[in-house]
């Protein structure tokens, strides 16, 4: 099953994201500081959005409104006082023409949704309470709504080749966001 094979695949490049994630969490003080990490994952999930855009029909992902978007990092960043228009860091998207390879970079933004909870309790700790929709996902229908995107990758990408765009375009995405961080340029 490509969940599974998803999961495998892209082990280790979410371990490396992870550490960058958690040493930003770590380094946090001030709300200033909490605006800029979002930022990061707002030029990312743009980019990505962007890319993936094309491929969002109804027949692939039919509640593809109703999930999670970089909306919920513009409304954080405003909420704490920041401008998305400001500092924005430069982030690149995998490149994606296939259906099979949309859904795999989303796999890696909705997967994102899992890790919010720790998120939002590394957050806690540093008295950050504002700006925190994104991180906290779809609260308690998480589960429910983790599982029926696993379904729907589950019955669209069975074939070799199509597993194989999916796999490579989920290591990608991880892999550029983790780049994102590294580079620390900012765009604009
Ligand atoms: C502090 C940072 C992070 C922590 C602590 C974390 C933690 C976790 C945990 C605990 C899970 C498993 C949840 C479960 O099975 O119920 C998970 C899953 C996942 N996370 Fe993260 N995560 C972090 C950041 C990220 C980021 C930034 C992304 C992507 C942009 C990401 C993508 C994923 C994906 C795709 C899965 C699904 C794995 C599967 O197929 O089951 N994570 N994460």
């Amino acid at each position: 099953m490509i969940s599974t094979e998803l999961k495998e695949g892209t082990k280790d490049a979410h371990i490396e994201l992870e550490k960058i994630v958690v040493q930003q969490l770590k380094a946090i003080q001030t709300s200033e500081d909490y605006a800029r990490l979002l930022k990061y994952f707002y030029a990312f999930f743009c980019e990505v959005e962007k890319a993936i855009a094309p491929f969002m029909t109804s027949e692939v992902v039919p509640d593809y409104s109703e999930r999670r978007n970089a909306s919920h990092l513009k409304a954080d960043i405003e909420a704490l006082g920041g401008d998305v228009r400001k500092d924005i860091p430069r982030a690149t998207a995998p490149s994606i023409s296939t259906k099979y390879q949309a859904l795999g970079a989303l796999y890696v933004m909705e997967g994102s949704v899992l890790g919010g909870r720790t998120i939002v309790k590394m957050l806690e700790k540093n008295n950050i309470h504002t700006g925190i929709s994104f991180f906290s996902g779809y609260g308690e229908n998480t589960p429910v709504l983790w599982g029926r995107f696993i379904e729907l990758l589950n019955q669209q990408i069975t074939g070799d080749e199509h597993k194989r765009q999916a796999i490579q375009a989920a290591k990608d995405t991880f892999t550029l966001f983790a780049v994102t961080f590294r580079d620390a340029a900012v765009l604009h």
